[in-house]
């Protein structure tokens, strides 16, 4: 008897795990008789594109040990998606077209019984607007950002959070040799997570995130305050998405074809500009940390969690659970409708326990 076939897909930007919680579900439905898994590559486009690029990952070493590796053996994208298709015209230009129908019909002929859709809040929109129009799919939360707030955690925060606090550590020895003020940039969109967990972790002065507009000459007092006994040193995590009191978020021109995000980013810099403006005397150093919070390979803990979406999200397919996403919540995998999955943005709560806990410690968030 032929073998009932799920589609995996990685959308939006990568992240550690990705590949965790792929050999999750492949091992998981390796140990059913009736269930083979493929894998359709950069997202729906291995569905949509002619020839179809899907590739059977039941039975295939590719996907062995790969739980230890960064990125996607899926590949992924961030431009478009079955709604929004990229379409060049005559003249060059670009506009888009709703394939939705199509890939609809594309995964019948594929004889494809239901999908597990890996990806942040974009992909989970997406899978919401495929499920109501009939298809059986299961969502995987990821993103290093950590901003979803349906999940305690994504998978790919922690390992992201890791990279960042090494470079605390890191700019902190040499701040402390040339007594300098040093501003690392991290990533996480609109959330402060990744800033906040590594100002803690690495032991910075200074934290500026998007939940908390920073007041500029509270930022230089507290820097100068740190050069009083003569040579001093201070290093100050900011979040890409922060912003002062009375300025705007950075943000850069998307220029390539389909990308629908805000790219942020150069918040850093600014920030190095508006301190001087303000009296600073230090002399001051931008690090942007960039994409190397996102590459590389998951920490255990990140592992652990992609594994279990991994073996979850399966099992949501074998309970016929769809439309819905697979959470962890209170240290158990819960399940959530992907409406409630996309609900909320996940901003850091700025009366919680860890925003005290840093200020405890001295951190300032300019406010
Ligand atoms: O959402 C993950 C993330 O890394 C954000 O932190 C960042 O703003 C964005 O993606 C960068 O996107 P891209 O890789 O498309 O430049």
């Amino acid at each position: 008897m032929a073998k009932k076939k799920v589609l995996i897909l990685t959308g939006g930007g990568d992240c550690p795990g990705l590949n965790a919680v792929i050999r999750g579900v492949v091992k998981r439905a390796s140990q059913t008789q009736d269930w083979e898994v493929w894998g359709s590559l950069e997202a729906y486009n291995g569905v949509l594109n002619d020839p179809v690029e899907l590739i059977k990952l039941t039975g295939n070493p590719i996907a062995a040990g790969i739980h230890v590796r960064g990125g996607t053996i899926l590949m992924t994208t961030t431009k478009g998606g079955p709604f929004n298709w990229p379409v060049q015209q005559a003249d060059g230009s670009w506009t888009s077209e709703d394939r939705s129908d199509y890939l609809l019909k594309k995964l019948k002929e594929l004889e494809i019984e239901a999908v597990i859709s890996i990806g942040g809040d974009g992909s989970q929109r997406i899978s919401k607007q495929l499920y109501d129009k009939g298809l059986k799919v299961v969502g995987v939360p990821k993103t290093i950002d950590n901003d979803l707030s349906a999940t305690d955690y994504t998978f790919g925060f922690q390992t992201a959070v890791q990279e960042a606090s090494s470079a605390v550590d890191k700019l902190v020895t040499t701040a402390e040799s040339h007594h300098r003020a040093m501003i690392l940039e991290v990533m996480g969109r609109s959330a402060g997570w990744i800033a906040l967990h590594s100002a803690i972790a690495g032991g910075a002065e200074v934290c500026l995130i998007p939940e908390i507009p920073y007041d500029t000459e509270k930022v230089v007092k507290r820097v100068n305050s740190r050069y009083q006994g003569g040579r001093g040193f201070v290093n100050i995590v900011i979040a890409e998405g922060a912003k002062a009191v009375d300025g705007d978020v950075v943000a850069r021109e998307a220029t390539e074809v389909g990308y629908e995000n805000v790219r942020l980013g150069g918040v850093g810099n600014l920030l190095a500009e508006q301190l001087k403006q303000n009296g600073c005397t230090a002399d001051i150093r931008v690090t942007v940390l960039g994409h190397l919070q996102r590459g590389g390979s998951p920490t255990a803990f990140d592992r652990v969690l992609a594994t279990q979406f991994g073996v979850k999200a399966f099992e949501m397919v074998l309970n016929g659970e769809f439309g819905r996403m697979v959470a962890y919540k209170h240290n158990d995998m819960v399940t959530v409708s992907l409406d409630d999955a996309t609900r909320e943005y996940n901003y850091v709560n700025t009366d919680s326990f860890l925003v005290k806990a840093a200020r405890g410690v001295g951190i300032s968030f300019g406010d």
